[in-house]
């Protein structure tokens, strides 16, 4: 037992040795540059950060690099990437552990300072985790997880509500250099297990049930009956969230209890910086959701980073962020980006309804929040139930409040600023993608902090070199202009690649807008240079928040036997922002349509999730196609819009009487549903 101890500080004394020589350097550094102390100053604000990663992005995060984490060895090279084969690979030659800057550091400073407050389904019931037990859970359950036979380079799923069990596990894979991949506790069986299989993940971390607004959530059934289709697993680890029995099978282990068995101490595995860390799985326009791989240290760094900045975060925050661990929000500003920087950070496993409208608010009031992150989609439900359930609780550890994952309209924006931060509390609209690790696009670090334009993301963040994109793929210069969304040169954060097709990484980022890292979304610059997102450019839904492909829908509702054909589009919604619009074909002669599309209603839950079924399904007799036979989504998104005056170019519309025959059936559908 001695000699791991031994060996885990004697590690841990050689890394802080070397910190301190990279403070020394990072020291001399700052001071080659000023000669007097408001150059430095002016080096260290937001406008000298900024033009200094403009001038050499990759000598600026490299000496970030060295400053901000603990390396067990330096990096030799800041940044390799070619655009044109879709690579990117940061600070070369340098050896870390992501577990050991997230915790372990931290531990051996402020042992009891707070790492998590999990803010449990049931208010008033929150439990603290100390930086100290952290550790000591992570490398419980890292030590499980080996004596099971899981090692470096392996995949694990993580299939659980928030929690420090969940949070543990995540830090666990990355202190032994397995690669997790979370995925979002409310996906299917099926979704579960498409995910497992594309990564060939040997286990599943996950829980009896979970808890949400006071509903269980069936989470070991889920999982079992998922792994009945995946060979490559030989382990589901079960964490008991609730006291309902666990049904074990022959590979199931009890997690907790195999936990108290093993050893508190488990020495990191040093990883290369390029190593992967985790895949997250998010939606294309095409095809099956895509594994979207991130590294160790760069995007360990770029997330701390921008937590630092763009929440103006301070010794002894608490940061509330909201979002679930399933999605990337989770993984970037709840997990590591607050834990590398040493805060304490909230774990929210509730609803923004439960028990009432005023959980987030009192949730605020009893931890003393700081920063709170949240989506629009939330703000949109809230504002809906008045003002009252805010004001009687008090805000005033507020300092800012971020919005993320979806544009957020004015109304939301001007109640966040008015009504939760009293108008005393800096609002960051904040975009960003799984895909670039971290927020590219804030209102914050700026030094005209005051100068904040509602409900848009305004400045791009250190060394985020945004262009704007004609359909011929020339870059719009100037002001008042709107185009396709790329960036020019990478950043730490930015995915390396699909897991196990860097092909198709190349196809959809680098491809359209050769020479370009290509957002999928579309943005609109104004005269002054601020950048404003105006919706996804593919046929990509955001439906409160989360992202999901067309294509998806359509390919599970495909399997209907009764239905032939299937269009899916976009359509807004006044809370959850957007929301699926089906147009289905039945077969000759089906007998009961309205059987047939609660069918299909019934089979999108089961094969993604619930929140991907479609609000709307509309029965049509034929789609609108080219003569080719290509289905013209664009015209089933005028029709139901409103903009049938305007059908744009229908040149290639095989045959025009199908509009006024769609467009009939929307009539006689608007008709039966008053709510509409
Ligand atoms: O369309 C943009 C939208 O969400 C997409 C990314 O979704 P996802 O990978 O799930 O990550 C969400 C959390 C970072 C983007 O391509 N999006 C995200 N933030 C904003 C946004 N749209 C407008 N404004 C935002 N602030």
């Amino acid at each position: 037992m001695a000699a791991p101890t031994t060996r885990l500080f004697f590690c841990l004394r050689r890394q802080e040795r070397r910190l301190i020589s990279w403070r020394r350097l990072w020291g001399s550094f700052r001071a080659s540059f000023s000669s007097s102390s408001s150059s430095l100053r002016r080096e260290l604000s937001p406008g000298g950060m900024r033009e200094r990663a403009g001038r050499d992005p990759g000598l600026f995060w490299g000496s970030l690099a060295r400053e901000e984490l603990l390396w067990e060895a330096p990096h030799h090279t800041d940044c390799q990437w070619d655009f044109a084969r879709g690579t990117a690979r940061w600070f070369l030659g340098g050896r870390l552990n992501v577990a050991v800057n997230c915790l372990d550091r931290h531990a051996q400073h402020s042992p009891d300072r707070v790492a998590l407050i999990w803010e449990k389904d049931e208010p008033g019931t929150e439990e603290k985790v100390t930086y100290r037990e952290l550790l000591d859970m992570t490398c419980r359950l890292a030590n499980t997880l080996k004596k099971n036979g899981i090692k470096k380079g392996d995949r694990v799923a993580i299939y659980m509500p928030v929690s420090p069990l969940a949070v543990a596990a995540m830090l666990a894979c990355a202190r032994i250099g397995v690669v997790h991949t979370v995925v979002f506790a409310g996906f299917s069986a099926e979704s579960l297990a498409g995910r497992i299989n594309d990564s060939e993940c040997k286990a599943v971390i996950t829980c009896n049930q979970g808890l949400r607004g006071g509903r269980i959530i069936e989470l070991k059934k889920t999982v079992d009956e998922a792994v009945k289709k995946c060979p490559s697993i030989k382990r589901v680890f079960v964490a008991q969230r609730t006291t309902s029995k666990i049904h074990m099978r022959s590979h199931d282990v009890l997690l907790e209890e195999e936990m108290a068995k093993v050893s508190s101490i488990c020495p990191p595995e040093i990883m290369d910086s390029e190593d992967m860390l985790f895949m997250l799985y998010t939606s294309g326009s095409t095809g099956k959701p895509k594994g979207i791989v991130h590294t160790q240290a760069g995007y360990l760094l770029y997330a701390a980073i921008t937590h630092k900045h763009v929440f103006d975060l301070k010794q002894d925050d608490i940061f509330g962020c909201v979002a679930d661990i399933g999605w990337i929000t989770g993984h970037s500003y709840v997990v590591y980006g607050p834990l590398c920087n040493g805060c304490t950070t909230v774990l929210f496993e509730s609803t923004p309804v439960y028990p009432d409208p005023g959980r987030y608010w009192e949730t605020v009031e009893r931890l003393k929040i700081n920063q709170f992150y949240c989506a629009p989609t939330a703000l949109r439900l809230l504002l809906k139930y008045g003002d009252e359930y805010v004001k009687k609780y008090d805000r005033s550890s507020l300092t800012i409040l971020g919005s993320v994952g979806e544009p957020i309209n004015h109304e939301a924006w001007q109640w966040f600023y008015d009504v939760v931060g009293d108008g005393r509390c800096t609002v960051v609209d904040t975009w960003w993608q799984t895909e670039t690790g971290g927020i590219c696009i804030a209102p914050r670090p700026s030094e005209k902090e005051a100068e904040i334009i509602p409900a848009i993301a305004m400045r791009p963040f250190y060394g985020i070199n945004p262009v704007l994109m004609d359909e011929k793929g020339n870059i719009l210069e100037g002001g008042d202009v709107s185009g396709a969304l790329c960036i020019a040169q990478p950043w730490p954060g930015m995915a390396r690649t699909i897991y196990g097709d860097h092909q198709r990484f190349i196809e959809a980022y680098f491809k359209t807008y050769p020479g370009y890292y290509f957002t999928g979304d579309s943005a609109y610059r104004t005269k002054e240079g601020y950048y404003q997102i105006t919706g996804r450019m593919d046929d990509v839904l955001n439906i409160s928040g989360h992202r999901l492909g067309t294509a998806e829908i359509e390919d599970a509702m495909d399997e209907h036997p009764a239905v032939p054909e299937t269009a899916v589009i976009s359509y807004p919604h006044d809370i959850k922002g957007e929301v699926a619009f089906a147009f289905i074909v039945l077969k000759e002669h089906t007998a009961h349509p309205e059987v047939v599309t609660k069918e299909l209603r019934e089979i999108v839950a089961s094969k993604i999730a619930k929140y991907a079924v479609p609000d709307h399904v509309l029965v049509v007799k034929r789609l609108p196609k080219t003569r080719s036979g290509k289905i013209m989504r664009r015209l089933l998104r005028r029709i139901v819009t409103g903009g049938v005056n305007d059908m744009g170019d229908i040149t290639t519309l095989d045959d025009p009487s199908v509009i006024a025959e769609i467009l009939d059936a929307f009539e006689n559908y608007k008709a039966k549903h008053p709510t509409f």
